[in-house]
């Protein structure tokens, strides 16, 4: 039987490690974090993640051929494949800071390996790494005392939050990158249990490390480009819905990516970019540096330019006034924060000394306060005393939609649940002070209804 130790149980990990093992009952998969609280929930009835349908998966296979725990240097020690899924977030400090990513998790991952090898191992890079790092990772691994060898391949991860376990189970192609032809037919055969071969590519390390990137950058790119084109549509009346229907048939463009929105986050582009920024500058290309470069920074006039449109319609102050949050999450159907555009809106409308009603069907009261708290501190870490009471005082994380609206000024729909949608608007009209604003920073409501009930709509890129 086939043995797979994966290392890190994230939003990654988890999920790609319950497919392996649903699909592949001949394949034995072992879980392991060093996040005791983490494995307790992957091991509950309450992942730590949510992801629709993956309870499902996870309960047929938990307890057969999946298994998640602590015990990371057993888990490496008995894999014949070990993949290396832990977070590899931006540095925020030395050298690279803002830009490099910190790779100090994937190397404390490669020495733990080196340790607990013995015999031939096959090590899988899966989180989004910088181009070359498996050079890094193959040299700690020879340094190996026990005699251990191994293969090191690159198998990045396309799958989407939200849409994760359609994506695992069909995806556009399964990218293997490497250089021992036979450590790539052993990863080849085990997706080749439910992916046709077709889809199945293999490319060389480099390409197969540096086409995560681009892909990302590419996706990341189409989101600011229609936003850019969002702010344009606002000055001339244009409707950027119609624009992105009409340029969206074109085969060559094609319908996808083009929602205008308040900005994209996610704990992918952003970090993706600002990689192959860093990238370019190590190698000289400042040029290509500024142009990836500038997705970001249309990304974060877009979020700033909702704020500030927000603050402008209600009569230039929004002090005191009660605003209700409809979702927190970075997009629908995850419980996901990372780099999520309500984080940003949110601490502008606090600094305006705005009295927030936030409400997502699944992110938690904690997560909310704790991604606000570090929004809003300085480089060293440091909450001052106005920040923090802003957070303590002005905060209200609320258990339903129409208790945010309650009493509120204004609504702003900032991540796109289906049930937002799906509102009784009649009896939240009611309940809101006068005139009721509503912000759709998605696009999702119908407006045109929305404005017929009494309310003030204001979407991104067209008027209402
Ligand atoms: C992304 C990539 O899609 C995935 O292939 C990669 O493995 C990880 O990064 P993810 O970040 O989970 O996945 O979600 P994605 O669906 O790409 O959305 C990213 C952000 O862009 C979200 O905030 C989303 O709301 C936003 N977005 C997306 C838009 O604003 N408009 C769009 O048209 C599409
Ligand atoms: P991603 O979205 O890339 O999956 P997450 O932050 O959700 O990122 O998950 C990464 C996981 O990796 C975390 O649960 C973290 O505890 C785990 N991790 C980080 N470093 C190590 C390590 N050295 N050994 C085992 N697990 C680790």
């Amino acid at each position: 039987m086939t043995k797979i130790c994966c290392i890190g149980a994230g939003y990654v990990g988890g999920p790609t490690m319950a497919m392996i093992a649903h699909k592949c009952p001949n394949i034995d998969v072992h879980v392991v974090d060093i996040n005791q609280s983490r494995i307790d929930a992957w091991n509950s009835d309450v992942l730590p993640i949510y992801e629709p349908g993956l309870q499902e998966i996870v309960n047929a296979a938990r307890g057969h051929n999946l298994r998640f725990s602590t015990q990371v240097d057993q888990g490496i020690h008995d894999a014949d494949i070990i993949f290396i899924s832990v977070n590899t977030p931006t540095k925020t400090f030395g050298v690279g800071a803002g830009r490099a990513a910190n790779l100090e998790f994937i190397e404390k991952c490669a020495r733990r390996i080196a340790e607990s090898s013995k015999g031939h191992k096959i090590v899988v890079e899966k989180s989004t790494l910088p181009v070359r790092t498996a050079e890094a990772v193959k040299r700690i691994l020879a340094e190996s005392t026990n005699g251990a060898t191994f293969d090191v391949l690159s198998n990045p991860e396309f799958l989407a939050e939200g849409t994760a376990i359609e994506d695992l189970l069909e995806p556009d192609r399964v990218l293997i990158g490497g250089e021992s032809p036979a450590a790539i037919q052993t990863l080849v055969d085990v997706y080749a249990n439910w992916v046709d071969r077709k889809r199945i590519l293999t490319t060389n390390l480099w390409s197969s490390e540096l086409s995560k990137l681009t892909a990302n950058a590419f996706l990341a790119q189409r989101v600011s480009s229609i936003n850019a084109i969002s702010a344009l549509c606002e000055a001339t009346e244009a409707n950027v819905d119609e624009v992105a229907a009409a340029i969206g048939t074109d085969s060559r463009i094609g319908p996808k990516f083009l929602k205008a929105s308040v900005g994209f986050g996610g704990s992918c582009f952003q970090k993706d970019i600002l990689n192959l920024v860093y990238l370019c500058e190590h190698f000289g290309l400042q040029e290509i540096a500024d142009y990836w470069e500038q997705v970001i920074k249309m990304n974060d006039h877009q979020k700033a330019r909702f704020t500030r449109n927000m603050v402008k319609t209600m009569f230039n102050t929004v002090s005191s006034k009660r605003l209700a949050i409809w979702g927190f999450a970075f997009k629908k159907d995850t419980n996901d924060t990372r780099e999520s555009a309500a984080i940003y809106v949110c601490r502008d409308l606090l600094r305006e000394n705005a009295v927030l009603n936030i409400y997502d069907p699944k992110v938690s009261d904690e997560q909310i306060r704790h991604d606000l708290r570090e929004a809003m501190s300085n480089d060293s870490g440091e909450l001052n005393s106005v920040d923090r009471r802003l957070i303590e005082e002005n905060v209200h994380v609320v258990s339903s939609k129409q208790a945010a609206a309650s009493g509120a000024h204004a609504i702003a729909v900032l991540t796109e649940w289906d049930e937002f949608r799906e509102s009784d608007f009649a009896t939240i009209y009611k309940s809101m002070q006068k005139p009721a604003f509503l912000f759709d920073g998605r696009n999702v409501l119908d407006h045109q209804a929305l404005k017929a009930m009494g309310f003030e709509v204001h979407a991104i890129g067209k008027k209402i």
